[in-house]
């Protein structure tokens, strides 16, 4: 039924006709992650770092390989630079309060794109609250992009640019090397949130020179309660762990604790490794595919929807590719007349699992003037048939609100 040559890899198709466009929310899981998650908990599963017998060598093996085989994923080098925490929200809010708070005072200031993701922004602005610094937006213009003259407010006063490298709204890139390139040039540390582009594009953190970038596993076809944090090894260094107790310890006294080298100490408790060896499955996944089949297919089916979109006329897409030059397989829109609640829900009662709402981007919708949109996000699992389908079924959602065309 539909001409695909991955949507067999995921077994969440097998058995229903289910037509899944909410990717950038969370992508769907390959079986082969969910097999080696499954075979790590019938044959290695121990308490990593702990036990000195072999079960418990054989996990720490498991997770620190898949600290290795991130590391190499984003071009890291030193695995040690790479820090597991429960999601992206999770390593945001340990740069914002380990070293936010740390380095803030009043009149600092943080810039941010006003497209962010809450969890790129409310760490910001409440991190500003406690210290009296100032949270200063980048806004975007019409298309998405964001112009030079935006670009001036990252000054002297700058002490954190913090951005999405794809935003989960427009789905367009920002300029981040030139970003990072201004951000550097006033002393300011640049911060990278990958959540968005890693599962569309290869990200390389030595050729970005960013200073952290934070990442999310169960965008990349990995498992839910895995989030990456890449650090400069000397800014990781610098930071205090944001959760202390067992396993991030190098000597404990009754009044005193010495903390662990990085990257334990920022991993408190027992760890995930399953979820770490999920990851590291959905690394082999995407290493196999490779970017270029991945790009390729999702380009395709990215302009494909976008043409199909452009003929029905009371279809309204915000942001235009012309802004950043590339737009990534995530298309935001509106359907006059009709609440995108309304369509999503109606769209959900013929199979399609569109995402609608604010997106986590309050501050990007009222900027727009808008509540909420709809949003397609598409992966390597999608196909042509399946945008048919939406667009037939976003034909039929106008005439139940009794519109003619
Ligand atoms: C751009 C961006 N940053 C951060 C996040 C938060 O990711 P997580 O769910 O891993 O905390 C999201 C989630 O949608 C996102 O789209």
């Amino acid at each position: 039924m539909y001409n695909n040559p991955y949507r067999g890899d995921f077994p969440i198709f097998d058995d229903t006709g289910l037509i899944y466009f909410d990717s950038a929310a969370t992508s769907q899981k390959p079986q082969s992650v969910i097999d080696a998650m499954r075979k790590y908990y019938e044959h290695a599963n121990a308490n990593p770092h702990r036990g000195l017998y072999s079960l418990s060598a054989e996990a720490t093996r498991l997770y620190e390989r898949g600290r290795e085989a991130f590391a190499s994923f984003i071009n890291a080098g030193d695995p040690r630079q790479i820090v597991f925490l429960r999601n992206a929200t999770e390593a945001l809010n340990l740069l914002a309060i380990s070293y936010g708070a740390s380095v803030l005072a009043p009149d600092d200031e943080v810039v941010i794109p006003i497209s962010e993701h809450h969890s790129n922004l409310v760490p910001w602005q409440q991190v500003c609250k406690r210290t009296g610094a100032r949270l200063v937006y980048l806004y975007t213009n019409e298309k998405g992009g964001i112009e030079d003259k935006e670009m001036e407010k990252i000054t002297a006063r700058t002490k954190i640019v913090s951005f999405a490298q794809v935003g989960n709204v427009f789905g367009l890139a920002l300029p981040a090397e030139k970003i990072i390139t201004k951000a550097h040039a006033v002393g300011a540390v640049a911060i990278v949130d990958c959540a968005q582009s890693i599962s569309h594009m290869p990200v390389d953190v030595k050729a970005l020179d960013c200073d952290f970038a934070v990442f999310s596993s169960h965008k990349m076809f990995g498992p839910t309660g895995i989030g990456m944090l890449y650090g400069k090894k000397e800014m990781l260094e610098k930071l205090a762990p944001l959760l202390t107790g067992g396993d991030m310890i190098e000597y404990v006294s009754e009044q005193e604790t010495t903390f662990a080298e990085i990257p334990q100490r920022f991993e408190a408790g027992t760890q995930d490794v399953a979820g770490v060896v999920g990851l590291t499955s959905a690394i082999a996944y995407i290493r196999a595919l490779g970017y270029p089949a991945i790009e390729k297919w999702e380009g395709e089916l990215t302009s494909y929807c976008l043409e199909k979109l452009s003929v029905l006329p009371w279809v309204v897409v915000y942001g235009e590719a012309e802004a950043t030059g590339r737009r990534f397989p995530l298309i935001t829109f509106g359907v006059e007349g009709i609440h995108p609640h309304d369509v999503a829900t109606l769209l959900d009662t013929e199979g399609v699992a569109v995402r609608a709402g604010h997106h986590c981007a309050q501050p990007l919708m009222r900027h727009l003037g808008v509540q909420a949109t709809c949003r397609v996000s598409l992966s390597v699992y999608n196909s042509k048939e399946e945008i048919d389908t939406l667009v037939d079924a976003l034909v039929r959602v106008r005439r139940i609100f009794g519109y003619a065309d």
